[in-house]
């Protein structure tokens, strides 16, 4: 049975049973803790939470899911996927474990022809949590299981949570028997690779918090409902209903396999295992690379851009490893196109970007691994060269860290030179790495607020929001909150500026931030018995999507829950806000003007006066460029264009054309913002100017990297475009002024001035060479005779450097004869340091004189550092007043010889 047809049956099956279909959401879902979308529920969770309520009791999707923690397991067992499609039913408090265990057997056991898979029952097992008796009961009551097909395991197998805090609950799974040529007989407990896991039952019902591991996490409390939360895996399943050894050889990763055995010189499946890996990470890869690519992700070196670099790198990688030199990207991104595209159009309609990406991040490897390579050839020598066979930490780190070498193919190299690898080292800086890395996560985690006290407000319906129509609004005050804790009265204190008081309201004007737009300013003042009450609103953020939370300073007076109050916002402030989100569109647009369709929105950020906009795009853009889309932004803006918003539904917008954000999750209605016909079209809650001149001018401050792959424009809008522009007239002014020459002068003037400055610079160094000559002259003059060593041990002019003592010392020691001689040279240099360098020739070497033993003797008396080989050593101390004591303490040592 065909994949698309397993992921059909599944779907058709609980629509059949009253379920909804829900599309999979993203792999990227705006959650700060979690990477990517690992299961089915997630896009489901505000309700199982209570957080909102569900639109329907029951619901079934296929969710495209990426898994990447178990990378290393990939291609090595026969059923880790990187992305794999979870179909799953859900439950919002409506049926639980009899109904989700029902279900879930008919499925499986209903015959083919009745549109079922057809397992035979005979082969099928099931775990449960150790307690749970009610599970193991229906699993007999309901499916006719026999007690010694039921297993019973512990948390980290069967209680499930999505790894971070949220909801959680006992779990039940079903396992496949494949045969006792695939292992040891005793069930999942004894062996998940002949008795395979094909679907989770979760009974959703608590709610855990922080915690280290599967096994050891808080459970905060029961979830205000029951729910059911189930997931399949369909690759398994594809791989036993087609019969074959495991899930990389289905219908849909297959072709990648077969493309790369018919370019590599050995083949696929003719006996060696570590090839037959490397294919299916390559099948593996591709498809989750191209995935998430899709979902609007490009390479990077940290977050999800870390991931996606890491598995295409893995491909490239296990392509050489095969054999094969020349690029694969290109194609392997086509063969998944084509064996994923019925299910997932994007991966059809997006499939240039997606190509682009991939085949950019492999003509940057191969030229990394190049430069890594020639960096691995002169650790290799030098390595050799020390006299040891093992290649250090640090450069197999090195290899890793700045070109993206996996340790495994460091490994290779050196196996093949004969080499072998500190690998303890290089884990110790690895670690220290990750610690870094998870540092920083848990400072993010930080800002995770707790939604629990807001539950009962979110419960009562959506803010109502009329900012697009009225700038003040009378409202009520539902609900005040100080520090995230619900109180019923709040006052003025005095001497406090800070924010830390939040009001949600019935009904408010102020825009909250969202879609790249920052939040609205302005006041909340009392009415009636609290007039003299006012608060200054400084922050509005949206909670699970429907509430407006006003962060607030109380500047007098008190608010009471229930109070009627005015909420207004600044009116000037949000001129400039709709100045800046129209400015957006407009450069949105003209970007893509003169950039074409592949200058892809990858974020943005607007306020009164400025905006920035991120987008995909390889390589930074001309003046040329830039020029024009600063044009036919302006000029966009001067022909007056209107600006409408409307509602529609979300096909009909995509429909039109509609621009949309990667990585959104969009209701079914969403709200078009339509500026000047087709020369602006985005899915967009934000403000918005009438007409386009009221944008007035947009200047174009500059254009960056943000990341791989990812350029940034900044502009200045309105008035602050003009006041940039004025600033940088008078700029110009002061600077003709100085210069004495008018201003379209300034730029000849000014390279003419650098022209002539390099020159001086140029004579000042020739004076400085000629000045080192003659004191090295000097020095040579006043050469003593110690014993049989002529000795120059001289205190130089101060100001000089080590570098100047240095070519110093080489040009006194040529003045002083093949005869043993030394020279040392000290100076007094900037806060109170003493360089010093000592030189000593082949012939006072003989009489067992050394550079570096000297220096010590000079280190010694100057508290000083330093050190070097026997012919020439420096070094470095403090306090010209020990100068004397070390020249003497270097004479007497030479006298000793
Ligand atoms: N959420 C459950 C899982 O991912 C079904 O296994």
């Amino acid at each position: 049975m065909q994949t698309h047809e397993i992921r059909k049956r599944f779907l058709d099956h609980f629509v059949n049973a009253g379920h909804t279909e829900v599309p999979s959401a993203s792999v990227i879902l705006d959650d700060p803790n979690l990477l990517f979308v690992n299961a089915g529920m997630v896009q489901f969770v505000p309700f199982f939470l209570g957080q909102r309520t569900p639109p329907w009791d029951r619901a079934t999707s296929v969710q495209k899911c990426i898994r990447t923690p178990d990378i290393d397991e990939v291609g090595i067992t026969t059923r880790h996927n990187t992305f794999f499609q979870m179909a799953g039913n859900f439950s919002f408090g409506d049926y639980f474990k009899a109904g989700a265990i029902e279900l879930a057997w008919t499925l499986l056991t209903n015959p083919v022809g009745q549109g079922g898979y057809g397992f035979d029952p005979e082969r099928l097992w099931a775990t449960v949590y150790l307690d749970d008796d009610e599970a193991a009961a229906l699993w007999q009551d309901i499916a006719g299981l026999p007690p010694d097909r039921i297993q019973r395991r512990g948390m980290a197998d069967n209680y499930w949570s999505m790894g971070i805090p949220g909801p959680c609950g006992p779990s039940s799974e079903i396992y496949y028997d494949r045969g006792p040529e695939y292992g040891i007989e005793g069930g999942p407990e004894a062996n998940e690779d002949r008795y395979i896991e094909i679907w989770n039952l979760v009974f959703m019902q608590n709610e855990r918090g922080e915690g280290t591991s599967k096994d050891d996490f808080e459970i905060l409390g029961p979830l205000p409902r029951k729910n059911i939360d189930t997931g399949m895996g369909v690759e398994r399943v594809a791989c036993l209903l087609q019969g074959v050894d495991n899930v990389y050889e289905t219908d849909l990763l297959r072709p990648a396999i077969d493309l790369m055995a018919a370019r590599a010189p050995r083949g696929y499946s003719q006996g060696n295992h570590g090839d037959d890996v490397r294919y299916r990470i390559i099948a593996d890869h591709s498809r989750t690379a191209a995935i998430i690519i899709s979902d609007g992700v490009s390479p990077g070196n940290e977050g999800r851009g870390y991931v996606l670099r890491r598995l295409l790198r893995r491909i490239i990688r296990a392509a050489k490893l095969l054999g094969v030199d020349d690029p694969v990207m290109a194609d392997l991104m086509t063969v998944v196109r084509d064996a994923m595209g019925p299910s997932y159009p994007e991966l059809v309609g997006d499939f240039d970007r997606i190509q682009r990406i991939a085949v950019a991040e492999e003509t940057a490897f191969n030229r990394t691994l190049a430069s890594g390579s020639r960096l691995f050839d002169d650790a290799a020598r030098a390595t050799k060269a020390s006299g040891t066979d093992v290649l250090s930490g640090t450069d197999a780190f090195t290899l890793h860290d700045t070109y993206g070498f996996p340790i495994e193919l460091t490994l290779e190299m050196a196996a093949e030179a004969d080499l072998r690898v500190d690998e303890e080292g290089f884990r110790g800086l690895m670690a220290e790495q990750r610690r870094r890395a998870k540092a920083d996560a848990a400072a993010r985690k930080q800002a995770h607020a707790d939604l629990s006290a807001y539950r009962d407000l979110v419960d009562a319906g959506p803010t109502q929001f009329t900012g697009f129509d009225e700038l003040s609004t009378e409202a009520r005050i539902l609900g005040i909150f100080v520090d995230g804790k619900r109180v019923p009265v709040v006052a003025h204190e005095p001497g406090t500026s800070e924010s830390r008081v939040e009001f949600i309201l019935d009904r408010t004007p102020f825009y909250a931030e969202s879609g790249g737009q920052i939040a609205d300013e302005g006041s909340i003042g009392g009415t009636g018995a609290s007039e003299t009450a006012r608060a200054a609103v400084t922050d509005v953020q949206k909670i699970a999507k429907t509430l407006w939370a006003h962060r607030v300073t109380v500047e007098s007076g008190e608010f009471v829950e229930g109070d009627t109050i005015v909420a207004a916002v600044d009116p000037r402030w949000r001129h400039g806000a709709t100045q800046g989100h129209s400015g957006t569109h407009m450069v949105h647009a003209a970007l893509r003007q003169v950039l074409g369709p592949n200058a892809v929105q990858a974020g943005s950020l607007n306020r009164p006066g400025y905006l920035r906009f991120d987008f995909n795009w390889q390589g930074a853009l001309t003046d040329d460029q830039r020029t024009q889309i600063e044009e036919v932004t302006n000029e966009a803006v001067e022909a007056d264009f209107e600006v409408h918003s409307f509602i529609t539904d979300l096909e009909r917008a995509k429909a039109m054309g509609a621009m949309a954000l990667f990585g959104e999750a969009y209701p079914d209605e969403v709200r078009v913002v339509e500026i000047g016909g087709p020369f602006s079209l985005e899915l967009c809650g934000g403000t918005h100017v009438r007409n386009s001149a009221q944008i007035g001018p947009v200047t174009i401050l500059g254009e960056s990297s943000v990341g791989s792959g990812v350029r940034r424009v900044e502009a200045y809008v309105g008035l602050d475009s003009f006041r940039h522009l004025a600033k940088e007239r008078a700029l110009m002014a002061g600077l003709a002024s100085t210069l004495k020459v008018p201003s379209d002068e300034v730029p000849g003037r000014v390279a003419n001035l650098v022209e002539r400055l390099r020159a001086a610079e140029k004579e000042l160094d020739r004076l400085r060479m000629a000045n080192a000559r003659a004191a090295a002259a000097n020095a040579a003059a006043g050469a003593e005779e110690i014993g049989k060593v002529r000795v120059v041990a001289q205190r130089m002019a101060g100001g000089m450097s080590a570098g100047d003592l240095r070519s110093l010392v080489g040009d006194v020691r040529g003045k002083l004869g093949s005869g043993p001689a030394v020279v040392a040279l000290l100076a007094e240099g900037d806060d109170d340091a003493v360089p010093y360098v000592v030189a000593v020739n082949p012939a006072a070497q003989d009489l067992g004189l050394r550079a570096d033993e000297l220096v010590k003797q000079l280190g010694a008396a100057l508290n000083g550092r330093g050190g070097g080989k026997a012919d020439l050593a420096q070094g470095s101390g403090k306090g010209a007043a020990g100068i004397d004591a070390a020249l003497a303490a270097i004479r007497a040592e030479i006298a000793r010889r």
